[in-house]
């Protein structure tokens, strides 16, 4: 017997050796495989009597039952540490500063449009969304721009299918549409209530039409300062008795409250837009600050054209306004200090959350 209790214990040591499940496994084959020590001894005992067999037998099963413990033992045992041993790997600390979800903000253009919305609300401005995919007839024709203007080639605007050979469709390349847009329906509402004939153009009374169009528009165009997809601001004022000088006033007003600047010097410089007469780009300077004493230009404006009047429905000779259109992008990297156009596009959080 002593035989089976040295192998009992030299399977035990084995066991308490293997450090992992797999030299566990290879210590079991030695003892308990096809060819391992038990196997051996049962093998060997073809050769004895009845009686010696059933003696011989009893004893080999309860070494082979004890080595069967122990090697259930150790397997448990490796099992146990092996989970103690991933549970500390994923030990939380309850005591470090949680992770939290980053609290989300407006985009700064986002930032620009509702400041410009809120100081032209101040002034009696309703504000008009209108369509991207807009029609050839309400981007240039409608705004008395010619059938070989430059600004309607492709090299310019992005045309779009679904339109016809007469009337294609095209991404806008402005925000300019939104005047004859809002002031069509604005003339219409008020024209059926004063019953006016269909068809001529409107000289009745109708409330002032007051309104600021911001949005989204597309020229092919793309470096630090023009982006293929860019905002822009509409602005229009019609009305029976409004003239530049009103222009010159809300302009200025305007982009003193902007800038919260009251010092601001705007320019209104004579130049040219198929859709006003006369028309003037208007440049602003800073008395002070690292744009000091440079002209930089912010808007088109200008008086609105008769024909553009015409193509509201209204009479030019009772009614006429004033138009601007200004770039938010660009009133953005002023009022922040950005120099190129792109990071407003780029989606960067370590840029964006700066405005936050
Ligand atoms: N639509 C012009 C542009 O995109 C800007 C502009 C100029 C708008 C004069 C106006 C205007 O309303 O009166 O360059």
């Amino acid at each position: 017997m002593n035989e089976l209790t040295a192998i009992v214990d030299s399977a035990k040591a084995a066991f308490a050796d293997a450090a992992t499940p797999a030299e566990l496994e290879n210590a079991k084959a030695v003892f308990l495989g096809k060819a391992g020590r038990i196997t051996e001894l049962m093998k060997g005992m073809a050769t004895l009597t009845v009686d010696e067999k059933k003696s011989r037998g009893a004893a080999i099963n309860l070494a082979k039952q004890a080595i069967e413990a122990a090697l259930n033992a150790r397997r448990h045992a490796l099992a146990e540490a092996e989970l103690q041993l991933q549970l500390q790997a994923e030990a939380i600390d309850v005591s470090l500063p949680g992770r939290q979800r980053g609290q989300g903000g407006l985009h700064p253009v986002s930032l620009t449009m509702e400041r410009i919305e809120a100081i032209f609300g101040s002034m009696g401005f309703d504000v008009a969304q209108g369509p991207e995919i807009e029609s050839d007839w309400f981007n240039f024709t409608a705004l008395n721009t010619p059938e070989d203007h430059p600004a309607r080639s492709m090299h310019d605007t992005f045309y779009v299918e679904g339109g016809s050979e007469s009337a294609p469709n095209l991404l806008r390349t402005h925000t300019s549409p939104m005047q004859i847009r809002h002031a069509v329906q604005h003339v219409k509402k008020h024209r059926a209530a004063a019953s006016a004939l269909d068809g001529a153009l409107f000289a009745g009374d109708m409330p002032e039409i007051r309104v600021i169009a911001p949005g989204r528009t597309y020229r092919v165009d793309s470096d630090a300062t023009h982006s293929p997809m860019f905002h822009q601001c509409e602005g229009l004022w019609v009305g029976e008795n409004v003239s530049f000088k009103d222009l010159k006033y809300v302009f200025t007003d305007f982009c003193r409250t902007f800038f919260e600047n009251d010092d601001l010097v705007l320019r209104f410089r004579p130049s040219f837009f198929p859709f006003t007469e006369p028309s003037a780009e208007i440049d602003i300077q800073f008395p002070s600050g690292p744009l000091a004493g440079r002209w930089l230009e912010v808007a088109g404006s200008g008086q609105v054209h008769p024909n553009v009047i015409r193509n509201m429905g209204l009479d030019p000779e009772k009614y006429i306004g004033f138009a601007f259109g200004m770039g938010p992008d660009r009133l953005t990297m002023l009022r922040y200090g950005v120099n190129d156009l792109r990071l407003f596009f780029d989606g960067d959080i370590r840029f964006l959350s700066q405005f936050q």
